[in-house]
């Protein structure tokens, strides 16, 4: 065993959002030795941008709503590649993990009579997130975090996970990884890992992403020999800044078309009544008064088209930018500031007033706000059983982002937050259950864990090569214009070509100094998870020949019938070499395909 730091315990968290939380207070509310070890500072998560709400099924403000409504929504939203059985466990489980949730401290808005509030967002029949203002997220991160330390979970911050390293019997046994102050090596067993690590998203140029998300869990699970499925699936969340260029892809929350904004062009025209597709729409209504405008959609509910789901909004964005009636920098116009008071706006987004008038020097309530698609949200990820977020290697587990099925082809708006606390708290009952089933002491291999420290410390080795910062800005580049909203073949196909020649150039690496305090060296150890991601999202994208909610191909505009039914799962095999297999989805039970026709 290489002399470095040494933890044992009985479940290890990775990542400390929502899931990671969320699982780690369940394994510790069962009496196990529990730690979070998280990449960057405690309650700094992805979380905190789901800013608009949780979904929940409560039916505070709309007594009809109920879970069979909100797992249709789920379904239709996700075009039916979702994990059925996820999205039924999250429509029934969600509204008792918010309520759990303001049981441990959350404030969430109330209704006039004092309940849970719940605005609108895009797809979703009713208005069903609770909500914090348009700060949710952070919150929810606020609220898990004190419950967290309450219990005494110990918290391993600034440690970034490297690798993930099996025993003998092919069980998950120990994370191999650094302190980033120090540049210190660390490791840990465990009888049960949940990975929790989030997002994707500092692989494209425009994100709403920050500096963690560089899809590190996604990574160490195909590494370790996990399932990953649907990676092409990637969601453009459709608002994000887009001036000035220093901020393009903070997010703008859905919450601002929820509470009445909507999109324009430049030549002021609401153009989204253009872009409802058929499977949506029944009926448009065609009223002067432009604040009275929606369509009828099947279930005879009326809805304003900036709600359509966000593939949907995304993609008519682009179209409209690239029709040339864009906003002066590239973006569409998002207008709250005509159909809402100045008191009102303050009140529900206060971050967005600020946000804007801070970072653009906008002030929402008298002026619109320039928006365009930011790389948000991946819906691809590890496969795991739905009941127990389960990955296909024993003794690991995965939720909230980095894990797949839920959200299928694309995510409703709201559904990550309460995703996160259903999912969460399987991962963690079932990694407790596993631990608590495992026998013997989970070691770690010495000479294993040697070789993921002579890895990492390898651009140190190697006198003037290639940049980290270099190769993540022209990988963000590739990716964002060769395997972004918009696809197509012999883009794909170039993109493959060009990520492997970043990884020629990623082992030619180097980095100067020592390892305290070296965010070059830092970064150098991210972009194996960056390039590894990106050629699954590249592979994924290529293979399937249909568009289908996250994946839009110019080529096959259209679902494939064919391709709805599977699942595209990418995994190593025995040489190294990643494969991609069609797997057909479960068939549907017929209680849960007929609720699918229900209009309640
Ligand atoms: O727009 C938003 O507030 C984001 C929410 C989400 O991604 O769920």
């Amino acid at each position: 065993m290489p002399d470095i730091e040494t933890h044992d315990f009985d479940v290890v968290v990775i990542g400390a959002g929502g899931a990671g939380l969320r699982a780690a207070v369940e394994a510790k509310d069962r009496g196990l030795r529990v730690a979070i070890v998280c990449k960057s500072l405690l309650g700094k998560a992805h979380t905190v941008m789901a800013e608009g709400g949780a979904a929940a099924a409560m039916g505070n403000v709309w007594p009809e709503d109920n879970w069979k409504v909100h797992f249709r929504d789920t379904m239709r939203g996700g075009k039916m590649l979702n994990n059925w059985r996820m999205a039924e466990l999250h429509a029934q489980e969600a509204p008792d993990r918010i309520h759990e949730l303001e049981r441990w401290g959350a404030l969430f808005d109330r209704t006039e009579d004092g309940k849970i509030q719940q605005r609108d967002f895009g797809g979703h029949r009713y208005a069903r997130l609770a909500h914090v203002g348009d700060r949710t997220g952070l919150e929810l991160i606020r609220t898990m975090q004190q419950r967290a330390v309450a219990l005494g979970i110990e918290v391993f911050m600034e440690c970034k996970v490297l690798e993930l390293l099996k025993d003998s019997d092919g069980r998950v046994s120990t994370a191999v990884g650094y302190w980033r102050p120090t540049g210190e090596f660390v490791s840990f067993t465990a009888k049960a890992f949940v990975l929790a690590t989030g997002s994707v998203g500092k692989s494209w140029k425009y994100t709403s992403n920050s500096w963690e998300s560089t899809g590190d869990g996604h990574a160490m699970a195909i590494w370790a020999g996990a399932d990953m499925i649907d990676m092409e699936c990637l969601q453009f969340h459709p608002t994000g800044m887009v001036w000035p260029l220093s901020v393009r892809g903070i997010l703008v929350t859905e919450g601002v078309r929820g509470d009445g904004g909507v999109l324009r062009n430049s030549e002021g025209k609401r153009f989204m009544f253009d872009y409802i597709p058929p499977m949506f729409a029944a009926e448009t209504a065609d009223s002067e008064a432009e604040g009275d405008r929606w369509y009828e959609d099947h279930t005879n509910n009326r809805r304003p088209p900036e709600l359509l789901p966000r593939d949907e909004v995304a993609r008519s964005i682009n179209s409209e930018v690239k029709a040339g009636r864009g906003s002066p920098h590239g973006g569409v116009l998002l207008d709250i500031a005509s159909r809402r008071s100045a008191e009102y706006i303050r009140r529900r987004l206060p971050s967005m007033y600020h946000q804007f008038k801070e970072l653009a020097g906008v002030d929402i309530t008298a002026e619109p706000m320039e928006v365009g698609p930011t790389c948000h949200y991946i819906m691809g990820g590890i496969r795991v059983e739905a009941d127990t977020a389960a990955t296909t290697v024993e003794g690991l587990y995965a939720a909230g982002e980095v894990a797949a099925g839920l959200h299928g082809a694309n995510r409703l708006g709201g559904n990550s937050l309460s995703d996160l606390l259903v999912f969460g708290r399987r991962a963690g009952m079932a990694a407790s259950d596993y631990a608590e089933g495992r026998t013997g002491s989970p070691a770690a291999d010495a000479a294993a864990v040697d070789q993921v420290v002579d890895r990492a410390c390898a651009p140190f080795g190697r006198e003037d090569g290639e940049n980290p910062y270099d190769i993540q800005a022209d990988l963000q580049d590739k990716m964002q214009s060769l395997v972004g909203i918009i696809r197509t073949e012999s883009e794909l196909v170039e993109a493959l070509a060009e990520l492997e020649v970043f990884k020629e150039r990623a082992d030619r690496m180097s980095v100067k100094g020592g390892r305290v305090y070296n965010p070059g060296w830092n970064l150098a150890t991210d972009i194996p998870s960056m390039l590894t991601v990106s050629t699954l999202v590249a592979r994924g994208a290529l293979a399937r020949k249909e568009s289908r909610g996250g994946h839009t191909r110019e080529d096959f505009p259209k679902p494939d019938p064919e391709f709805g039914k599977v699942n595209l799962v990418q995994r190593l095999d025995g040489n190294g070499e990643y494969t991609l297999t069609p797997e057909p989805i479960p068939p549907m039970p017929a209680e849960l395909q007929a609720l699918l026709e229900e209009a309640k």
